[in-house]
């Protein structure tokens, strides 16, 4: 793999954080495996680890001479959407831990003597907002709705790095399939049980991406210069909520027959319910294949037998 930044030389070291959270503990491993020298910046101090950077959004504390010198920096921290019903206070937490943590590590790696080459920064395909049958590519425009504003916020925060002259890539992540978590650690228990189903009519769009396209990207956006702004983080196959079902039935060898009524999710999960489980996008990896990334796990079938180790 090309591991080279912009001045061609090799990009050997980088930050992440949210390096605890499912896409973070797997992104440390394989690029520790790839020979990369992995930091963590986290919320909780570890003075005589020399590979953790403290770090607090809330308080807009950073230990940033740690950060002077290292090649790249991989940003996927956040409060998870998805933890809990929406309260106005959750919902502070979910924009706010974006926005101040993003801030506060662009502000910072812009005034570094040496600063990274590139910036990775996670967003998400949420960005689009409930867009129907449409198919959406990176050209299209901010949607409606609490997560599309999240998105957008989170986004704009990176400037300060792109001031100061750092490669920053975008990436609208869509859910991410692992049985780590996300969406599909919590839809696993009912299909498993065999009370799984689709969510309310099932037509509305799912963007997926398998977790280990997710890390090949975000590798490759670290070494590949050519690799700048936006970029949708989806297989080119998105599907349905009802061929989502069927096709996780079948790999999961378990009957699918029980459709989860709308009015039941809204009672249950309030705003979440129309944002995350019946909102509909429709997103292409137009940018990433223009790049000739090459996807492992295009098809949602072959992703789900590699994830759930049903090959
Ligand atoms: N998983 C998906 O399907 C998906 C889809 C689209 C976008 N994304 C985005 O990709 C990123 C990584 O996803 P993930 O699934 O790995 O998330 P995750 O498992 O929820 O982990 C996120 C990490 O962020 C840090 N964090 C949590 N609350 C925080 C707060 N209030 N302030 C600052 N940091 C906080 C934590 O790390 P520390 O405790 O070490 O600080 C946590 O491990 C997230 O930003 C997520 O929104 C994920």
């Amino acid at each position: 793999m090309n591991t080279t930044d912009q001045d061609g030389e090799k990009v050997k070291s980088v930050v992440i954080s949210g390096a605890s959270g499912m896409v973070g503990s797997a992104l440390a491993a394989r690029l520790s495996e790839h020979g990369f020298s992995v930091r963590r910046l986290v919320r909780e101090k570890a003075e005589n680890d020399p590979d953790v950077i403290f770090w607090d959004p809330a308080t807009g504390e950073i230990e940033a001479k740690k950060l002077d010198g290292i090649g790249a920096a991989i940003h996927l921290a956040g409060e998870n959407v998805a933890a809990g019903r929406w309260t106005a206070a959750r919902k502070e937490r979910i924009l706010e831990s974006r926005t101040q943590g993003t801030t506060l590590l662009t502000q910072t790696l812009a005034k570094l003597k040496n600063p990274p080459a590139v910036l990775v920064s996670a967003s998400g395909i949420n960005y689009y907002g409930d867009r129907g049958d449409a198919v959406i590519s990176e050209d299209d425009p901010v949607g409606k709705g609490f997560l599309a504003d999240v998105c957008r916020q989170w986004e704009a925060a990176t400037q300060p790095a792109e001031e100061a002259g750092i490669r920053v890539v975008r990436l609208r992540i869509g859910p991410v399939l692992s049985p780590e978590g996300g969406m599909l650690k919590k839809i696993l228990p009912p299909f498993l049980a065999g009370a799984g189903g689709r969510i309310g009519n099932g037509r509305q769009f799912i963007s997926w991406i398998a977790l280990p396209d997710l890390l090949a990207v975000l590798e490759y956006a670290l070494g590949n210069s050519s690799i700048q702004g936006a970029y949708n983080v989806v297989a080119p196959n998105p599907v349905t909520n009802a061929e989502f079902t069927r096709t996780l039935a079948k790999v999961l060898s378990r009957p699918a027959f029980l459709p989860v009524p709308t009015f039941g999710l809204r009672l249950a999960f309030g705003e979440m319910a129309d944002e995350m489980l019946l909102s509909s996008t429709r997103a292409l990896p137009q940018r990433l294949e223009a790049a000739g990334f090459q996807f492992q796990y295009p098809e949602l079938e072959k992703a789900l037998r590699k994830v759930l180790d049903k090959d």
